[in-house]
């Protein structure tokens, strides 16, 4: 066991699953200092207990910006992030001042995937609806139009951004009969062979899905993607799904295309802000289901994301190869 003077400050914004905690304690290297909360940690808070560290923990929810940079000084080597998503980190500020970044990619992708296929699916056949109907005793009796919905069977889904998780949704859906994969991105995919999917322009894949589903990072290119003229474009009977980021879609202009039967639903795991707050328009519709980011919410994968994040910041304070570092 080194001397407490050699150990190298590690502050960690949440408390994160035992797995990752376990790994940096054991390691002996690290002055750990832990928001030993499940709520976010205030950002005065932050800006105090980073302060002088080597290293940090922190999750989607914390900003790290210039500012936060700044409070943690010259010693700061390395951020790790338990996400896949980087759009909480100020990219520029983290490279100026040669800090390593590490990330979870892989280690969600099948948890996240299989989220969407389960939130597709209840927003396409209306299964909240139907749940609240069978509680509040609006079951009467069968109808033949009763709560009917969209199927996948013989449809057309869009993906925007088949990248990881992207590819992994289409391979979920295409044992459903789904006849045409478009998809869009900056470029085509050579993945996309396995999903027979078709590499289109944003606009056609937006007219001619039944389906929607974004699985795109938030980018300044993403941001707002979805706004009135995207929704506009899509069919009156198109359901729309975001497991993304919130940010990627303009609300209000959701809110719009939904309640005027422009589209026939949506789904959506990540909005804007988290928590959406419970008197946000949105929730006031039967046709828009909304999740509170849960996409990546098994035990064994924020498990294995807790313990990736443990190992990528020790390499990153240590110098060494981060099984996953987010190349700048
Ligand atoms: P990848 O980097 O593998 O995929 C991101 C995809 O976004 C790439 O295919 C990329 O395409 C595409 N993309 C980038 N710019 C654009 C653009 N302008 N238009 C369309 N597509 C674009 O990341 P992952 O699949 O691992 O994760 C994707 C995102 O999912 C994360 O960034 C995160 O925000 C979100 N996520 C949400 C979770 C949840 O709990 N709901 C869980 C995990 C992730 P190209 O390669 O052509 O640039
Ligand atoms: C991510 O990793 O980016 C997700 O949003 C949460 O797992």
């Amino acid at each position: 066991m080194q001397g407490a003077q050699q150990l190298m400050k590690v502050f960690v914004t949440r408390r994160i699953p035992q797995e990752g905690m376990k790994i940096l304690k054991q390691a002996g290297i690290c002055n750990l200092s832990v928001w030993d909360s499940d709520e976010p940690v205030p950002r005065a808070e932050l800006l105090k207990s980073v302060s002088g560290a080597h290293g940090l923990v922190c999750l989607l929810s914390d900003r790290i910006d210039a500012e936060v940079l700044d409070a943690a000084g010259p010693n700061l080597k390395v951020i790790s992030t338990m996400s896949v998503g980087f759009d909480h980190l100020s990219m520029d500020e983290i490279k100026k001042r040669g800090i390593r970044i590490g990330y979870t990619p892989d280690v969600l992708t099948d948890a996240t995937a299989e989220l969407t296929v389960a939130l597709l699916l209840a927003t396409a056949r209306r299964l909240p609806e139907g749940v609240q109907e069978v509680k509040s005793g609006g079951w009467s009796t069968w109808k033949p139009l009763w709560l009917c919905g969209y199927g996948l069977s013989g449809s057309t889904v869009g993906v925007i951004g088949l990248g990881r998780i992207g590819l992994a949704i289409a391979r979920r859906l295409m044992p459903f009969g789904v006849k045409r994969l478009l998809y869009t991105g900056r470029g085509t995919k050579p993945g996309a062979k396995e999903v027979e999917g078709e590499f289109v322009p944003l606009d056609t894949l937006v007219s001619e899905s039944d389906f929607i589903v974004v699985s795109c990072a938030l980018t300044p290119d993403t941001q707002g993607m979805c706004n009135k003229a995207f929704f506009s474009k899509m069919k009156n009977t198109g359901v729309f799904i975001n497991t993304s980021r919130g940010a990627v879609v303009n609300q209000e202009d959701l809110h719009e295309a939904l309640s005027s039967g422009q589209i026939a639903a949506a789904g959506l795991d990540v909005t804007t802000p988290e928590p959406l707050p419970t008197d946000h328009p949105l929730l006031t519709l039967n046709n828009c289901v909304v999740l509170p980011h849960i996409g990546s919410a098994t035990y064994a994968t924020r498990g294995i994301m807790a313990e990736l994040t443990a190992n990528n910041l020790l390499a990153g304070l240590t110098g060494a190869a981060m099984p996953t570092e987010l190349k700048l």
